[in-house]
């Protein structure tokens, strides 16, 4: 009886553990308009409110099919990771390695792919 109890109460604890990391599971399109669309607008088309034409570089249009596709999985992941500056480009895109976790990364560039309708290299 008391084996039953131990073990009933080790898969309800496996249970709420699951529970709790799903309530924090936070999906691409949510992690895109929190973390992006100041700056890549909410559709993605480089137009955030954070954007402005004194800027010395344009957020990337993340809608432009042909600007979009030249790049490669790894081109997209590195630069949400590292930022601008690790990657050659404008410092004014800041480095999101320690806000995301790996798999949102990856999450983000699918959702990348969907803005843009285009394949990564
Ligand atoms: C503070 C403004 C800002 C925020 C916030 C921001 N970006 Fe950027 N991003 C930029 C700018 C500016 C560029 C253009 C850099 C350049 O061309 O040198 C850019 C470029 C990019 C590129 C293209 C890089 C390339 O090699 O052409 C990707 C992909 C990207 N951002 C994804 C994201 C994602 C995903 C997020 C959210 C997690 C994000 N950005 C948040 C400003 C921002």
């Amino acid at each position: 009886m008391r084996r039953m109890t131990v073990f009933a109460l080790a898969v309800l604890f496996v249970v709420m553990l699951i529970s709790v990391r799903q309530s924090f599971a936070v999906s691409a399109d949510e992690n895109y308009k929190w973390y992006c669309a100041q700056c890549h607008g909410l559709t993605g088309k480089g137009n955030g409110v954070n954007a402005t034409p004194d800027q010395p570089v344009n957020p990337k249009n993340h809608t432009d099919t042909a600007e979009m596709a030249k790049l490669t999985v790894s081109d997209v992941e590195n630069v949400i990771r590292d930022g601008g500056a690790a990657t050659s480009k404008s410092t004014m895109m800041p480095p999101w390695g320690k806000v995301l976790t790996d798999a949102e990364v990856k999450e983000l560039v699918v959702h990348l792919s969907k803005l843009c309708n285009c394949k990564f290299k």
